[in-house]
């Protein structure tokens, strides 16, 4: 309201001013002389008062929008919010429900989660990988969600084949090593959904291939097809590597957890015939941050 009657005054006594200016200047121009004066003087600061309602008008309008539209943007981000928390969520639960069947307890998806993006992070500061990292704005946030999927798929394996404590007769594992087409098919059609809606991919598509390959080997020996090197997805070298660490320094009900050095030894061997020398090589560079993560990430 103050703001209004400053406005409305100021452009009142602009003409006030004015003609007091000029009758100051010029001996022919005298605004409050006569009537005439006098009155003319009168309309035109009323015109001025009409002018500065106006304007004020508009500018409370204008402050109106601007307040509707930073609600707005208020809103569309505590919705995102929302939304992506809902979807980490939902994520984890269905990802740790998967586990419960497997003798893992939900802590191996989360120190896969940190692997991932320890590695991940270094790949994009520091190596041949850089720029197709880099050039996908949420890669490392996207591999750290989708790496929670990678072993959805066993929960359409029997029970008998997946907590078996010896070891696996061919048949058995050939059933065991489905769970990663039957969760690729199924990323896959929820990513196509995904598409179709917004014309292009979501971290269901990184989840897809990571579900997909992460038992693929660099030398082409691994499964679901044997693909070889870069013919696997990177997403899915990544989490190969992390998953293979993870579960050699665990403890199980029919081995004992190996040392940091041992798991570090066996990564490096393997590196140009399970692993991509590459992330091999970003591992070396931050085996230190493994080794706490698995230290304080305990079961
Ligand atoms: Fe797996
Ligand atoms: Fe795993």
């Amino acid at each position: 309201m103050q703001r209004k009657i400053l406005i409305i005054l100021s452009f009142m006594a602009t003409p006030v001013l004015r003609e007091l200016l000029f009758g100051l200047l010029s001996d022919h121009h005298k605004p409050f002389d006569s009537i005439e004066d006098i009155l003319h003087t009168g309309l035109e600061v009323l015109f001025m008062a009409v002018i500065g309602v106006v304007l004020f008008f508009i500018i409370m309008r204008l402050e109106k929008t601007r307040e509707t539209n930073e609600l707005l943007d208020r809103l569309v981000d505590e919705k995102t919010k929302e939304v992506t928390l809902t979807q980490k969520t939902s994520i984890e639960a269905l990802a740790t429900l998967a586990e419960y069947r497997d003798s893992d307890t939900g802590l191996h998806l989360k120190r896969i989660q940190s692997y991932v993006k320890i590695i991940s992070l270094d790949l994009s500061a520091n190596s041949r990988y850089k720029k197709y990292l880099t050039d996908k704005s949420e890669y490392v946030e996207d591999i750290v969600l989708a790496s929670l999927l990678h072993d959805i798929g066993k929960v359409a394996i029997s029970s008998e084949i997946l907590l078996k404590p010896g070891e696996l007769t061919t048949e058995e594992f050939e059933v065991m090593k489905s769970h990663t087409s039957i969760a690729g098919e199924m990323l896959k059609k929820a990513n196509r959904i995904y598409w179709d809606n917004f014309g292009r991919d979501s971290y269901l598509a990184l989840a897809r291939d990571i579900a997909f390959y992460h038992h693929e080997k660099w030398d082409g020996t691994g499964y679901p097809k044997g693909l070889k090197a870069e013919k696997i997805p990177l997403s899915a070298r990544i989490v190969a590597m992390c998953d293979v660490y993870d579960a050699v320094t665990s403890e199980r009900v029919y081995k004992k957890a190996w040392s940091h050095e041992e798991a570090r030894k066996m990564i490096i061997e393997n590196a140009g015939s399970h692993f991509d020398p590459i992330i091999v090589e970003s591992f070396t560079n931050v085996e230190k941050e493994f080794d706490r993560i698995r230290l304080e990430i305990q079961d």
